[in-house]
C-alpha cells in the first residue's frame, strides 16, 4: 500500500453482541474529530450502523436548519463537514471492490461486520485490512470465542504468509468488574498474545454509549459532563490505533 491510500480497519468477532457496531461508530467519530476523512462500510445485513447513521444525518440536518436563523451559511457549511464521516452499506457489490473504489478517497476506512469469522465477506474484510480488531466482552463464553479468532488469524497467515495485517483484541468490561475477575481475564488473554494480542486500553460498558448511539453520535462528540469518562477512554483506544497506523505508515 502507498501512504495516500486509506488504512482499512476491520472489526470482527465470532459472536453477535460483541460491541462491534458500537466500536465502529465511536472510532469513526474519534477519527473524524482528529480531522481524518473517514468512511464506514456496513457489511452487516442487520444494518445497525446504517440505521444509526440515518439518525445522525437527520439530527445534523435538524441542528443545521435551526442554525440558519442566526448563523451564516458559511458556518453551516463548515458544520456540515466538521466531525463527520461517510457511510456505505454493502449490498450487492463485493467488499474488496468497495474497498478498492474508496481507498484513494479517504484516510481511514472502518468496516463493521456481522458476527461469524468464516463467511466469505468477513474473510475478505480481514484479508483486505491493515488493522483487524476483535472486541471481546469479559464473559467466559465470550472469551472462549478466542479459539475461532486464533484459527482465523493462523489460517490467514498460512494462506497469505506475507500478510501484514495487525490483529488486535479490545476488551469490554462492566464498570463493576472486580479486581480478581479483571486479572483472570487478562491472564486468559495472554494465551492469545501471538495471534491477536489485546490493546492495553479497554472500553467499559456505560449507559452513555447507548445514549449517544440513539442520537447517532459517538461519545467523543457529546461534550457533556456525563460523557467525559467514556470520551477519554475512547480517545485512548483511538490513540493506540493511531500509533499502529503510524508504524504501518513508517512514521515516528
Ligand atoms: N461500551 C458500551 N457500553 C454500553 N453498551 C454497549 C457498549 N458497546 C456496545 N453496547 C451495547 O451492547 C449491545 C451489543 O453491541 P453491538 O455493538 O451492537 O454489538 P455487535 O455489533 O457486535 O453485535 C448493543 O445493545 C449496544 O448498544
Ligand atoms: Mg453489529
Amino acid at each position: 500500500m502507498n501512504n495516500n491510500e486509506a488504512i482499512v480497519i476491520a472489526i470482527e468477532s465470532q459472536k453477535g453482541g460483541s460491541n462491534k457496531s458500537m466500536l465502529c461508530l465511536n472510532l469513526a467519530v474519534a477519527a473524524a474529530m482528529r480531522g481524518k476523512t473517514v468512511l464506514v462500510i456496513d457489511c452487516d445485513p442487520h444494518q445497525n450502523n446504517t440505521k444509526t447513521y440515518a439518525t445522525r444525518t437527520a439530527k445534523r440536518k435538524a441542528e443545521q436548519s435551526l442554525m440558519t436563523v442566526n448563523k451564516s451559511f458559511e458556518r453551516i457549511r463548515e458544520l456540515q463537514q466538521e466531525n463527520n464521516f461517510d457511510l456505505i452499506t454493502l449490498k450487492n457489490s463485493k467488499i474488496e471492490d468497495l474497498i478498492s473504489e474508496n481507498k484513494d478517497k479517504y484516510e481511514i476506512v472502518i468496516i463493521d461486520t456481522a458476527g461469524g469469522l468464516e463467511t466469505k465477506t468477513n474473510v475478505s474484510v480481514a484479508l483486505n485490512s491493515q488493522i483487524c480488531l476483535f472486541p471481546f466482552n469479559s464473559g467466559t463464553y465470550d472469551l472462549d470465542t478466542s479459539e475461532y479468532v486464533k484459527s482465523l488469524v493462523e489460517s490467514l497467515r498460512k494462506y497469505k504468509p506475507n500478510n501484514q495485517t495487525v490483529f488486535r483484541s479490545i476488551l469490554h468490561f462492566k464498570p463493576t468488574i472486580g479486581e480478581n475477575k479483571l486479572k483472570e481475564v487478562i491472564s486468559k488473554t495472554l494465551t492469545w498474545k501471538d495471534t491477536h494480542p489485546i490493546l492495553r486500553n479497554v472500553v467499559y460498558k456505560r449507559e452513555i454509549y447507548e445514549e449517544a448511539q440513539n442520537k447517532g453520535k459517538g461519545v467523543c462528540e457529546l461534550g457533556t459532563a456525563s460523557s467525559q469518562q467514556a470520551a477519554a477512554e475512547m480517545n485512548k483506544v483511538y490513540d493506540a490505533i493511531e500509533s499502529i497506523i503510524k508504524k504501518i505508515r513508517g512514521e515516528k
